[in-house]
């Protein structure tokens, strides 16, 4: 997704990740920090509302408001070299790119009870797949699998260990085919959690 703006000083880096404490915005000065404040929240609200719109949803489930009142944690994954708005690509020069935004993930704890195989219930905390959204014009190259391995070595948990909020049947077919997720254990909620789920869980839940 681009934007009219530069993004590359607003997310430096290829993974940026972004909690309520918003701190990738500290490096600003006061005299340009609410222009950065606000397009940020431009770009996790768009991001947000495309994510909602993918998934049919009738509201988008991540905004910057949500955001800055949450324990969540929001990767964001761009491309720095997208977007050349100003020369033709003869004149090509990396520094007057202005970036594109491919995805998000965000992930959050959650208070759950959570059955077993055997029908047994569990109050528990587990780490959840929230949101989840590459852009349309990116999906099927990898970059969700690249999104979704530095959130794993990031948190350090196994995919096994996630309970995912309502995944859709193309999160389904990448929880299949990237860790050979697919065979769920039958929950009263929204959540789905897969065979391994109870197995070898860290402390922490
Ligand atoms: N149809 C079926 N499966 C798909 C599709 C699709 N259109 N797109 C991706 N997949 C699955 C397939 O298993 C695919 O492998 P294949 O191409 O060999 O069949 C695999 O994902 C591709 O992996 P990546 O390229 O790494 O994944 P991608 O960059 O496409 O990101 C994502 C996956 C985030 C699910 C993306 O497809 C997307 O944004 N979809 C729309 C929004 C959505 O459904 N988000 C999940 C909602 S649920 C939640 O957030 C908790």
């Amino acid at each position: 997704m681009e934007f009219t703006f530069n993004i590359n000083p607003l997310l430096s880096d290829e993974i940026t990740i972004i909690d309520s404490s918003f701190s990738n915005l500290q490096k600003f000065q006061r005299s340009s920090y609410d222009s950065h404040r606000n397009n940020l929240m431009q770009v996790i609200d768009n991001m947000g509302i495309a994510s909602g719109k993918a998934q049919a949803l009738p509201n988008a489930i991540t905004s910057f408001k949500r955001l800055q009142y949450s324990d969540h944690r929001l990767y964001v994954l761009k491309d720095a070299f997208a977007n050349n708005a100003w020369i033709t690509e003869t004149q090509a020069d990396p520094s007057s790119m202005q970036g594109a935004v491919v995805g998000i993930l965000k992930m959050g704890r959650k208070k759950l009870f959570v059955y077993d195989m055997l029908g047994k219930q569990h109050e528990m905390e587990p780490l959840c797949v929230l949101d989840f959204y590459v852009h349309e014009s990116r999906q099927r190259h990898g970059y969700g699998k690249v999104l979704f391995e530095y959130m794993l070595q990031q948190e350090q948990v196994e995919p096994v260990h996630l309970a995912i909020d309502r995944p859709s049947p193309k999160f389904a077919g990448f929880l299949k085919k990237h860790y050979g997720l697919k065979d769920c254990i039958p929950q009263m909620n929204n959540f789905v959690v897969f065979h391994g789920f109870f197995r070898d869980r860290p402390e922490s839940g």
